[in-house]
């Protein structure tokens, strides 16, 4: 039988294909170079070129003037020849942030205020100084957008009871976009920031009511970083509305730093993971979105308007239908339309209780949707199921039975799967879709049953728990996990968490990238050349990238040593 890396070669991949590793740096394919870019507390302005020591981490009084932490979701714009990426840090490790004597819990404002300003969104211009791609320290356009940043809110449940506070009686107001996962590029050229785990910044200091809603949510007990001790926003007894002006897709021009981000609220609330947006054969704006969460759907907004190059934007992402996906065990597929006919709900509450109004049309309970990511040149889109160990073994908490079938075929999933969906007519605005799974992720080497995963998984290319995704514009599938890096057990011969490239059409993945131990990977755009993959590292272990001292989330650039293109 063939070698792992014969058959590698004979895939069509510009590389060859790397093994797998268990160490505590970077590995690529060979001819291939990388170095890191942007780590957490680098410098956007110089007045911040202290503000990270190795010893004590970021200064708060420059902390919102360095590149966050935990990087995740990532796209890369342009102005003119300049380059420009807006790159989320989703969540901060306030045992790498804060003095030993906290415990890894905040003790006062500042603390607080610290790990606020590690979160949220960098803005940065990048630019190839000849020895690299760098971040263009003092840029116009080097912005940090945190849990404190001025927003507003449209679409229909802005302005509604439910999003009012005591600081915005109003409800269009909201302040701060917080575990920002995934991302978007619209087609007009914005950033979309995606609300993920928002649930666990909330906590209480005194009673409030623990509804079903928060219950769904995930809303109540103690906030994972304690602002609620500090900032009356975040404790549920003083402002029980605050959680729902969390959990929305947020929108952000980052060619224009003065700009207001935006919540959109027609888009629905839930843990996004990314909002990836196609065009429907009308030319109506289609926008993807997992939510990530074990037992929980897949959605997609349409709008009513449609979009022309050049043509008006209003209204695009504020007024238009959210729908939530059926699969059918006959690999039939449809969309199911959020109003109040089918819900009995009112928009509001669809909109800002989208879980519930999933459940009452019969939506899909999924294995953990992340990354949606749309083929450049086919009309199909692919969503990873990152792993649920808890399918048909228990019930969503406060949410849907989760029975095995359809796209969720193995109970205890530990491993992951891609399903894809080819859209009715190759219209992404049709309300029918058949759908197949690209891959099933599992370990040939460990089990000789659906857990050896399909037939495109190998002893030497197997990974777990698929979750970043995006197409490079040749047509393939870019994969990154975010899995037990353990190597041990059900999970031997999977090494490191890794990035890998999938043929769409063959169906053969080979590996591409290795993390060091302990990081996922998340996040990837590429240079406006094409010539320079930028990849996210997040939560690496040991002392990555410096060597010594605390480990410090990276964006890295590769690129491929002889020029070619590699986006
Ligand atoms: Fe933040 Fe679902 O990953
Ligand atoms: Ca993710
Ligand atoms: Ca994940
Ligand atoms: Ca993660």
């Amino acid at each position: 039988s063939s070698t792992t890396a014969s058959r590698a070669e004979g895939m069509g991949f510009a590389f060859k294909p790397i093994d797998i590793a268990t160490d505590h740096t970077i590995h690529v394919p060979e001819g291939y170079q990388w170095k890191v870019l942007a780590r957490w507390g680098d410098a956007l302005f110089s007045d911040a070129q202290d503000a990270y020591s190795p010893d004590t981490g970021v200064d708060v009084s420059k902390s919102d003037r360095v590149f966050g932490e935990n990087t995740d979701g990532m796209e890369l714009f342009t102005d003119g020849d300049k380059q420009i990426i807006a790159v989320n840090s989703e969540y901060v490790n306030p045992k790498i942030n804060l003095p030993a004597a906290s415990e890894g819990m905040p003790q006062n404002a500042d603390e607080v205020m610290l790990l606020k300003n590690m979160q949220g969104v960098t803005v940065m211009e990048v630019a190839d100084m000849g020895n690299g791609y760098e971040i263009v320290v003092d840029s116009p356009y080097n912005r940090r957008i945190t849990h404190e940043t001025q927003m507003t809110m449209d679409g229909p449940a802005a302005g509604s009871d439910l999003v009012k506070t005591n600081a915005d009686p109003e409800g269009m107001s909201p302040k701060g976009t917080m575990n920002n996962c995934g991302s978007g590029k619209t087609l007009w050229g914005t950033y979309l920031t995606c609300e993920e785990n928002f649930n666990g910044y909330f906590g209480a200091t005194g009673e409030y009511d623990v509804t079903d809603e928060f219950k769904r949510y995930g809303i109540g007990g103690e906030g994972r970083y304690a602002y609620e001790k500090f900032d009356p926003r975040y404790d549920l007894s003083k402002e029980p509305n605050e959680p729902h002006r969390h959990g929305w897709v947020t929108e952000i021009n980052p060619l224009d730093p003065a700009s207001t981000p935006i919540k959109h609220t027609a888009l629905g609330r839930f843990k996004h993971e990314n909002a990836e947006m196609v065009q429907a054969a009308d030319g109506r704006v289609v926008v993807y979105m997992g939510d990530d969460e074990r037992g929980e759907f897949i959605y997609k907004f349409v709008s009513n308007g449609v979009y022309t190059e050049g043509g008006s934007t209003e209204g695009l992402l504020s007024d238009g239908t959210l729908y939530v996906a059926k699969f059918n065990d006959d690999m039939s597929g449809e969309w199911l339309a959020l109003t109040p006919e089918t819900t009995g709900m009112s928009i509001e509450d669809i909109l800002v209780f989208s879980r519930i109004a999933g459940s009452k049309v019969g939506a899909t309970t999924m294995d953990r949707p992340e990354w949606v990511a749309a083929h450049p040149s086919k009309v199909e889109a692919y969503c990873a199921l990152t792993n649920n160990k808890n399918r048909g073994v228990k019930p969503n908490a406060g949410g849907d039975d989760t029975p095995v079938g359809g796209p969720n075929p193995r109970e205890s999933n530990n491993f992951g799967q891609i399903v894809r969906w080819m859209p009715a007519g190759a219209d992404h605005g049709a309300d029918a879709f058949t759908w197949d799974l690209y891959v099933m992720a599992g370990n040939p080497s460990v089990y000789d049953n659906a857990y050896a995963g399909s037939k495109n998984v190998t002893a030497g290319n197997m990974f777990n728990s698929p979750d970043g995704m995006a197409f490079s514009s040749d047509g393939y599938l870019w994969i990154q996990t975010d899995g037990d890096d353990s190597n041990e057990g059900e999970f031997e011969g999977q090494g490191n968490n890794q990035m890998l490239v999938g043929n769409t059409e063959t169906g053969d993945i080979g590996r591409f990238l290795t993390a060091p131990n302990g990081a996922e990977v998340t996040g990837l755009c590429w240079s406006a050349d094409k010539k320079v993959a930028f990849v996210g590292i997040q939560h690496p272990g040991g002392s990555w990238p410096d060597g010594a001292g605390k480990p410090r989330s990276s964006v890295i650039a590769v690129w491929r040593e002889d020029g070619a293109l590699i986006g």
